[in-house]
């Protein structure tokens, strides 16, 4: 059997649908229509020559699966097309992706200026981790743009946000930080989680280095946990030679393949949830019971026009304000549809109450300073059917 040379371009590929559906896999001598799974560890070297050239990186090739693997080329490939980057580079996990790119491109003494408003687990890698190795972090409020450009030393070398945030939907203006730190010559990452490429493609708009949790909306149905690095070649092809070897937080090629199924529904299932968030955030703000709504593509937010400029929709993720703690509590422990479990971009709806978990860690300071307030409330908008999940709350609020 031959490779089908019918697929070796990627010339039509153009819509984004197309891309998530096709781009990165071209199908070897099997013609598999499905990207196949090479649930492999190891590949064969013809001879000691080719063994000695490809460990010294003098030609392409599989060495090990740590480092590379063709299930996980191909996720990588085509989620570094949506992203409209050169390069992909999969990881074991969303906080592994962010904390390899940080240790790879950052060395004692280093500064990093970051929204405080960064996820709980990205908030302690930099607050509790990083400073270990001599690497410290200045929390600015992302949306305050004065904020960003006074934090910068002559030992920034990164500026890290995330936009929206989980699970403040709290928005960074990606234009105009990319804007100071370009001038300055910094780094810009962006943690990309809940726009999830389907909605927001940060690269386009400035920034150098995209990250997802590609357990979020990425796989969309809470199967496996994973994350991807995406930007120029020559940085993601130092991280895999270095850091990935090194540290080892490689994504099995299983969870790649169910990554790469995840990518296929992207775009339709990111328009659906977004349209069930806005139907629930219109709903929450009229309840008496509610003191606040977070979802920018609410018109009444305060960002409303910054989401329009950056995002296409506003995603499945908004959180809203009870009364106190125990109002919170209560409705958690009354929903009856609504899951609580501790994820979210699921196709199921998720409730959480992010001050008792996901951001349990947190000193109460900095809680605040982050928006996680004890009345707090985080709502993943799955795919069922809106007027069930209003109900389910309807119920659980009344
Ligand atoms: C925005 C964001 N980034 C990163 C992570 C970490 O991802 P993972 O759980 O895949 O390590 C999460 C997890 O909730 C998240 O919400």
């Amino acid at each position: 059997m031959q490779t089908s040379q019918k697929y070796t371009e990627a010339k039509l590929q153009n819509g984004f649908a197309t891309k998530a559906i096709r781009s990165g896999y071209i199908p070897g001598p099997e013609l598999s229509h499905s990207e196949p799974i090479f649930l492999t560890s190891a590949y064969h070297y013809e001879n000691a020559d080719y063994a000695a050239e490809l460990y010294r990186g003098e030609i392409p090739g599989n060495v090990y699966t740590r480092i590379q693997n063709p299930t996980t080329d191909i996720f990588e490939k085509r989620i570094a097309s949506l992203e409209g980057a050169e390069a992909g580079l999969a990881t074991s996990s969303g906080m592994s992706a962010i904390s390899l790119t940080l240790l790879h491109l950052l060395s004692a003494g280093d500064h990093i200026v970051a929204a405080q408003e960064v996820y709980g687990g990205s908030n302690q890698l930099l607050r509790v981790s990083l400073p270990k190795f001599g690497i410290t972090t200045t929390f600015v409020k992302g949306e305050n743009l004065s904020e960003w450009e006074a934090a910068i030393t002559p030992a920034t070398k990164i500026i890290f946000f995330e936009t929206p945030t989980n699970p403040t939907l709290t928005l960074v203006d990606i234009r105009k930080v990319c804007e100071i730190a370009k001038a300055k010559g910094i780094l810009t990452i962006v943690d990309n989680t809940i726009a999830a490429a389907a909605l927001q493609n940060p690269i386009a708009l400035g920034v150098d280095i995209v990250i997802h949790s590609a357990t979020k909306y990425i796989d969309g149905q809470g199967r496996a946990i994973g994350g991807v690095i995406c930007g120029k070649s020559e940085i993601i092809n130092q991280i895999r030679a270095i850091s990935l070897r090194n540290f080892g937080s490689c994504l099995s090629p299983f969870d790649a393949w169910i990554f790469l199924k995840g990518l296929e529904t992207l775009e339709l299932r990111m328009e659906k949830h977004s349209a069930n968030a806005l139907a629930i955030a219109e709903f929450l703000s009229t309840y008496p019971r509610v003191k606040k709504v977070n979802y920018p593509f609410l018109s009444s937010h305060p960002q409303y026009e910054l989401a329009k400029s950056q995002q296409k929709a506003g995603s499945g993720l908004l959180s809203f304000e009870v009364e106190n703690l125990a109002t919170g509590r209560n409705l958690i422990d009354s929903v009856k549809l609504i899951s609580l479990v501790g994820n979210l971009g699921d196709t199921k709806t998720i409730i959480g109450h992010p001050a008792s978990t996901s951001h349990q860690q947190l000193s109460v300071a900095d809680a605040a300073a982050s928006g996680i307030t004890p009345g707090l409330i985080r709502l993943s908008v799955g795919l069922e059917s809106v007027e069930d999940l209003i109900a389910d709350l309807t119920q659980a609020l009344g």
